[in-house]
């Protein structure tokens, strides 16, 4: 295929195809230079190198909490304590993060006019923090939190965290502005995600397991609108062998970094 046009010719077909290669930044780079509008899907996995373990890897936070128990809506209006021990780990882990190499790649990127947007997994403000502006908030943001009684919201600066669980003057429970299991996505990010993953003709899925509905169901409406996937991980995913066209295999952050280096020497 050639690098000018990453838009598919045909459209509707590529959950059978088998077309997925393994490719390099400098391929990566080229796909960036020729696509029109590109789009990432983001994951925990862009985040690791930033200290914040992912989710179902082995220091994973669902290794220790069962989600059921302490990521589900119902768990924590049954039990908003037990809750916040897991919040609280989450918590600390975020408040040390700082972003990493991959998130001001793509930041870089956008700065360049090679990305439209990011549509991110994540909860911890790691692509706002490097300076990302168009930041599509899927599961939410945990540094901001709301009233689930009056809707008030409230920045992380303004909470004292010394008593937990944390209750408004409302009297209503706070709850970090995250999507729990059992929630729906905010309809906003639903829309402007779904809009952005089939407008894009080139999606980079980076450093995710893409077992989470709906978000995985993003690649695949890309992909029926004519895009080209390109995958970042370590490791295959469920995605890898059904829609992925470029497997790049290895961290997120050697592969984005190579890959704006590259691109920023052709251009000058
Ligand atoms: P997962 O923990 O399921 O998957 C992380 C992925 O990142 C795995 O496929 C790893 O192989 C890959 N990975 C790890 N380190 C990497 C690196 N340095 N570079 C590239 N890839 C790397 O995390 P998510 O797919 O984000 O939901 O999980 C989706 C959702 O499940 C999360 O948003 C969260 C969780 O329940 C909510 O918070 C609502």
């Amino acid at each position: 295929m050639a690098f000018g046009c990453a838009k598919r010719q045909q459209r509707g077909l590529a959950e059978q195809t088998p077309t997925m290669q393994h490719a390099d930044p400098a391929v990566l780079a080229g796909l960036l230079r020729g696509a029109q509008v590109t789009a990432a899907l983001t994951g925990a996995g862009i985040s690791v190198e930033s200290g914040i373990p992912s989710f179902r890897g082995a220091h994973g936070l669902w290794q220790r909490y069962n989600p059921m128990e302490y990521a589900h809506i119902q768990a924590f209006l049954d039990n908003p304590a037990k809750v916040w021990v897991m919040l609280r780990e989450l918590d600390d882990l975020l408040s040390q993060a700082r972003p990493n190499p991959a998130h001001y790649a793509l930041a870089e990127l956008e700065r360049m006019g090679k990305l439209k947007g990011i549509i991110t997994q994540n909860v911890d403000n790691l692509h706002q923090a490097a300076g990302s502006r168009n930041v599509i908030e899927f599961h939410g943001n945990a540094r901001r939190f709301v009233c689930l009684r009056c809707r008030r919201a409230f920045d992380h600066a303004a909470l004292d965290f010394s008593h937990v669980p944390l209750y408004c003057s409302c009297g209503g429970l706070i709850k970090p502005d995250i999507v729990f299991f059992g929630e729906e996505i905010p309809p906003a990010a639903n829309r402007a995600a779904f809009d952005l993953a089939e407008a894009c003709d080139l999606m980079l899925v980076i450093g995710t397991s893409a077992a989470v509905m709906p978000a995985n169901f993003l690649p695949k409406a890309a992909k029926n609108h004519g895009a080209v996937i390109v995958e970042i991980n370590l490791e295959p995913t469920e995605l890898t062998r059904r829609f992925t066209d470029y497997f790049l295999e290895g961290p997120a952050s050697g592969i984005l970094s190579e890959t704006v280096t590259l691109l920023t020497r052709k251009a000058g």
